[in-house]
């Protein structure tokens, strides 16, 4: 089937649920520009600061890696394999006076290493976002945003959705977007100990969806569900168990350690460090 038709049949159904699109093989994805309206809205609430460096995969004419750093002030490498639209977007880059910031490759976007990238970009399709979901979730530092174009990403809900007008979108019949963000989490799933001065060892038992936790706090005996955890890039805050017994923590999570803040029953919060109970059995997103 011609693959703009592809698409143009894509953006009709978009109402119904993707996961339908997901099961069969990854397709290519056809060029079609995000509106200006649209890239700003993304870059905009993926909050890109001049500090980032923005990879957008599948870069097309290059305006949202462009956008990012005349607008944002940010890096920017975009990753697309159609020679002609390279070359526009490294003439377009030029002309907007960021050639010194931006960069455009000749690449498969499934080829490529994302780990240095603070933003990622996509406006792709559906099949195409759950096939780079497992890289994405492997390969970007926790905290890392990622914001995608009309697609969402199967059940990794997103921390953000916006609705967007997008006059010059050049498909569909709504002339409307909308623009998905999530924030990569870190992996917390796993048994975690730390010794609280001379009050005991208070383990942490946490199970992990994505930004979504759950699990056991044990503490001089007593164990309790965890009653609130937010999870949003390295930060993690848990509340678990009532009254005297009641704890509130907040940490910054690394592979093998969370620290930060405790407190127990309304005592005054003390500095925890706690470790992963086995720092081999470093968990992986399925
Ligand atoms: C829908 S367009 C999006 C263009 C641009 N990111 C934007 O939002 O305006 C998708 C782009 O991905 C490129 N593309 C598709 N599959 C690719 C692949 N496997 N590797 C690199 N680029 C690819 C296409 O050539 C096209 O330019």
């Amino acid at each position: 089937m011609n693959r703009r038709l592809r698409w143009l049949g894509l953006l009709a159904l978009v109402t119904l649920d993707c996961a339908a699109f997901a099961q069969g093989p990854v397709e290519d994805v056809p060029f079609v520009p995000t509106p200006q309206s649209v890239v700003e809205a993304m870059l905009k609430l993926a909050q890109v600061r001049p500090r980032d460096f923005v990879i957008d995969l599948g870069s097309g004419d290059g305006r949202i890696v462009i956008t990012a750093a005349r607008q944002f002030g940010a890096e920017g490498l975009g990753i697309e394999y159609d020679e002609a639209l390279l070359e526009r977007a490294t003439k377009a880059a030029a002309e907007a006076g960021v050639a010194d910031r931006v960069t455009f490759i000749k690449q498969d976007l499934f080829q490529t290493d994302l780990s240095q990238a603070t933003v990622l970009t996509l406006y792709l399709l559906p099949e195409v976002n759950l096939a780079l979901r497992p890289k994405i979730l492997e390969q970007l530092r926790p905290g890392a945003r990622v914001v995608s174009h009309d697609w969402d990403m199967g059940d990794w809900e997103p921390d953000a959705k916006i609705e967007v007008d997008a006059p010059d979108k050049e498909v569909g019949a709504q002339k409307k977007s909308t623009v998905f963000l999530w924030v990569v989490p870190a992996r917390v799933e796993g048994a975690w100990r730390s010794r609280l001065g001379a009050g005991g060892e208070l383990e942490l038992e946490l199970k992990q969806k994505y930004q979504h936790v759950t699990g056991t706090v044990r503490y001089r005996n007593v164990e309790c569900p965890v009653a609130e955890a937010t999870l949003s890039g390295d930060r993690l805050a848990i509340r678990a168990c009532e009254e005297r017994n009641r704890l509130l923590m907040v940490g910054k999570v690394h592979p093998d350690r969370i620290v930060g803040m405790v407190s127990r029953g309304g005592a005054p919060r003390t500095q925890f460090r706690a470790l992963r109970d086995k720092p081999d059995a470093f968990p992986s997103f399925r």
